[in-house]
């Protein structure tokens, strides 16, 4: 393991093997500099025991990144267990893993991600007290409206800097996918005044989105390459790449989904066709923000709404640097977040 690329000093990997309940899963601690690790678990139909592996890495790695540069106090950490979570989910395997993440002693903060719902966090909860994004006693819980208002800020920011405009009123931007992200993140560029082209593999969604923010519908595969002048992918990772970047039409790319690049090469790529790339793991940082806080048991809603609010500087902050340095907004963010974690661990490399 400490040969792999997505090796970068973690601290701590734990692999979690219970047959008796059909677990086999892999807690991985990428750095405590800031505090205890915190990141979602996810559940996903691995085809072998080093992919999982080899995300765990990569996760807890950008864990890091997004929690330092969101002002969290928490390390990056992450869990991945092996298995269709339509067909493996069972409370005994989700309570054999919280007994692993407890035995942590609250050095990893388990919370939830793909295949794992707030429910599931809920049987964690029976277990083990290090758990984030419950959902108790109306705080907390659903993290998507902050993680889409975190979006609007970075990209009103990027806006700023980028095309000296004030607002985005009378710009266009194409918002693909309108989940729970996407369309509240609609929602708000719509009120702003902001002139919508959207998509989604759902018609019924899009055709919605058409009548109440008054959005042109595009089909799914057009909406990379819209004519517009911000584009927000809110849909699945990887959608930037060496097939789509040369047909992007956007001077702006800033959207909630994770993951966007398929490479780090394609952060170069858009700085080479002159195109602002918001690093996506800054602009989404709004529901961490929202579960860090539910976890520290903080329940004042402005104070968090605040601090999803600060991802605005944040993206402004990392758009001037860029521009100073001569370097891509992907670049400069990691600088950004090492300066964060200070030199007092391991050295790290910028992606
Ligand atoms: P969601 O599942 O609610 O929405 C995704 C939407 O995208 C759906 O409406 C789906 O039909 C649509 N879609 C899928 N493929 C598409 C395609 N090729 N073209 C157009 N539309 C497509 O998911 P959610 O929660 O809104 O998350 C969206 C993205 O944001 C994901 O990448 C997620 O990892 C990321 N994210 C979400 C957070 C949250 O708080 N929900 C936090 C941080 C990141």
């Amino acid at each position: 393991m400490f040969d792999l690329d997505a090796f970068d000093h973690h601290r701590d990997v734990v692999h979690v093997h219970r047959p008796e309940v059909g677990l086999s899963a892999v807690i991985a601690i990428h750095d405590m500099t800031l505090g205890p690790a915190l990141g979602g678990c996810r559940m996903w139909h691995y085809p072998n025991a080093m992919a999982a592996t080899v995300d765990a890495l990569r996760l807890s790695r950008g864990m890091t990144f997004k929690n330092a540069l969101a002002g969290l106090p928490f390390g990056g950490g992450k869990s991945v267990i092996m298995g269709d979570p339509k067909r493996h989910k069972t409370r005994a395997l989700l309570e054999a893993l919280a007994d692993a993440v407890d035995a942590l002693e609250g050095r990893y903060v388990i919370a939830q991600d793909l295949g794992v719902t707030e429910a599931d966090t809920r049987i964690f909860r029976g277990r083990t007290q290090h758990v984030g994004g419950v959902g108790v006693g109306g705080v907390g819980g659903d993290p998507s409206p902050k993680t889409a208002q975190g979006v609007f800020r970075g990209l009103e920011a990027a806006v700023r800097v980028t095309l000296g405009r004030s607002s985005v009123e009378g710009l266009r931007v194409g918002v693909q996918g309108l989940g729970a992200v996407g369309w509240k993140l609609a929602e708000h560029l719509h009120e702003a005044g902001a002139k919508l082209v959207v998509a989604d593999l759902d018609v019924e969604r899009a055709e919605q989105a058409a009548a109440g923010f008054d959005a042109q519908v595009l089909p799914v595969d057009a909406i990379l390459e819209a004519d517009v002048d911000v584009l927000a992918p809110c849909a699945l990772g990887g959608v930037l790449n060496t097939g789509s970047i040369p047909r992007l039409r956007a001077r702006i790319i800033a959207g909630g989904a994770n993951n966007q690049l398929a490479t780090a090469a394609d952060g170069d790529a858009l700085a080479a066709r002159g195109i602002v790339y918001v690093p996506d793991y800054v602009l989404n940082a709004g529901g961490v923000i929202a579960v860090a806080y539910e976890y520290l048991g903080d329940r004042d809603e402005q104070a968090v709404w605040g601090q999803v609010d600060r991802i605005g500087r944040t993206v402004g902050d990392i758009l001037q640097r860029a521009r100073h340095d001569g370097t891509t907004p992907v670049r400069a963010a990691d600088a950004l977040a090492i300066r964060r974690l200070g030199h007092h661990s391991a050295p790290r490399t910028a992606a």
